[in-house]
């Protein structure tokens, strides 16, 4: 990897996401809608700090406090520029000026709406630099429709971008595109782009006019190539959903390739930041949001759903378990259907096999917990935790009123209520006594009959 330290330039970004995305049709910014469990926005922010870059500005508009509350949860120490009113790609990098101001090196300038750049990419544009003081990203398009195309010369230099609304018939057959991904020396591009006028089809302050005053000046500019699909931008609600299945072809394709067994990869949904280890077993239908990992060998079986957890190495979870933020399981450990954790870990060999929640819940290991015990960790007001120790054994149907704790090696008898704490090998049982009445069922059938007006035979 090339980074902006080994090109010898630091580097700043200007992330332009002003835009309304108006074919969202939606009340949320449309760098904020996820791909992969993540927003658009942090896609491109993610790409672009693999540059290291020095300073990263993101030039806001529509929605611009929510996508500012976004960049920052990425990057605290991020640059939020706003542009109050959405002039142009032009305009919206000179309102990051302020941002950049005394900045001696490169600027990188992308898009919030392109979420499949690559790193590597960003850094051979970067690298580009050491051959021309201005890079262009650019695409083969198999259909160039509405993109800026490069007009290039004889010998591969870039000499303008021509938007596509302005473009004469013969540069509208021009297939090579801008991707929008521009870099140069900040202090030149800024100036640049103080020249630019905005006397063209569509009014607006373009961006791309900087490489033609550019080589007005003398300058020289160049064109990195990159695959159409890396720059796919999105711009509607079906290429939102094409980019999420894109998303998840890639991710699950490296998960296979990684040493993943999936029998139905089709129906597994991987987040951004999945990681699955060596020999992880996934069975059809499995649903990972945001912040998962899962170690060795583990097994998740059909209809899981997993957000923000970790399962370890050689634990099993499944078939329908729903592990919540929180949620850890140590080695070996197992949870099975309809069991539900938030919150909660499971120590190294514990098993919680049927219908149960375990929240804010400590469990030791080769501890047992039965059938449809239920951690009661909410009042109405509250959260209190529950610690289970190491080798207790929890009968089937146990309701634990935390907090509480329940020592190491206890035993809880079958429907128990647990109210208070269980000393270490005690066992603790709440629950009336049985009492068998001799014939009386025969009896009370009999009665119940003639009162419905049956006959024996009914
Ligand atoms: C732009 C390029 C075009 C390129 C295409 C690639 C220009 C003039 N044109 O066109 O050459 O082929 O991208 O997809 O640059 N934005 C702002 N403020 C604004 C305007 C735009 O922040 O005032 C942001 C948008 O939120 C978006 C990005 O800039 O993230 C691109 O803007 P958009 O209007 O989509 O540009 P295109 O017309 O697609
Ligand atoms: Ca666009």
């Amino acid at each position: 990897m090339i980074s902006s330290i080994q090109t010898g330039r630091p580097c700043a970004v200007a992330i332009l996401a002003a835009g309304q995305g108006t074919r969202m049709r939606s009340d949320r910014a449309k760098v904020l809608h996820p791909i992969g469990g993540a927003p658009m926005l942090h896609h491109a922010m993610r790409a672009a700090m693999a540059l290291e870059p020095q300073r990263v500005a993101v030039v806001v508009g529509h929605g611009g406090d929510a996508v500012a509350e976004a960049a920052r949860a990425l990057l605290p120490d991020v640059a939020i520029c706003s542009q109050d009113q959405q002039m142009g790609t032009g305009h919206a990098v000179r309102m990051a000026a302020p941002a950049l101001e005394g900045f001696g090196g490169d600027l990188m300038i992308l898009f919030g709406d392109t979420p499949f750049l690559t790193a590597e990419t960003l850094q051979a544009v970067a690298a580009a630099r050491g051959n021309a003081d201005l890079v262009v990203l650019g695409f083969e398009a198999a259909d160039p429709g509405g993109y800026g195309r490069l007009v290039t010369d004889d010998a591969g230099g870039l000499l303008r971008i021509v938007e596509a609304k302005d473009a004469t018939a013969d540069e509208l057959t021009i297939r090579l595109c801008n991707s929008g991904i521009m870099a140069g020396d900040c202090a030149t591009l800024l100036s640049l782009l103080e020249q630019v006028g905005n006397d063209n089809a569509k009014g607006e302050f373009y961006l791309t006019d900087a490489i033609g005053l550019g080589r007005d000046r003398g300058l020289t500019a160049t064109v990195v190539r990159c695959g159409e699909a890396e720059t796919l931008g999105i711009n509607d609600r079906a290429q939102l959903a094409e980019a999420e299945a894109t998303f998840q072809a890639r991710a699950r394709h490296a998960a296979l390739m990684s040493g993943v067994t999936m029998t139905a990869p089709e129906t597994v949904f991987l987040a951004w930041d999945t990681q699955l280890g060596r020999d992880v077993t996934i069975e059809p239908n499995v649903f990972f949001g945001p912040g998962v990992t899962v170690a060795d060998g583990a097994w998740i079986r059909a209809y899981s759903h997993l957000e923000g957890c970790h399962v370890g190495p050689g634990a099993a979870i499944g078939p329908f378990a729903r592990l919540r933020p929180g949620a850890e399981l140590a080695e070996g450990a197992k949870i099975g259907n309809f069991v539900e954790m938030k919150n909660a870990t499971l120590g190294p060999g514990a098993k919680a096999n049927h219908l149960s929640y375990l929240g804010d819940t400590a469990v030791g290991a080769g501890a047992n917990i039965g059938a449809g015990t239920i951690t009661c960790n909410y009042d109405g007001f509250g959260k209190y935790p529950t610690q289970i120790g190491d080798r207790a054994f929890v009968g089937t149907n146990t309701a634990i009123v935390a907090p509480v704790t329940i020592g190491a090696g206890a035993y809880v008898g079958t429907g128990t209520v647990v109210t208070r704490d269980v000393p270490e090998d005690a066992l603790a049982i709440a629950r009336t006594e049985q009492t068998n009445h001799d014939g009386m069922a025969k009896r009370l059938r009999a009665k119940l009959r003639a009162r419905a007006g049956k006959t024996d035979k009914e």
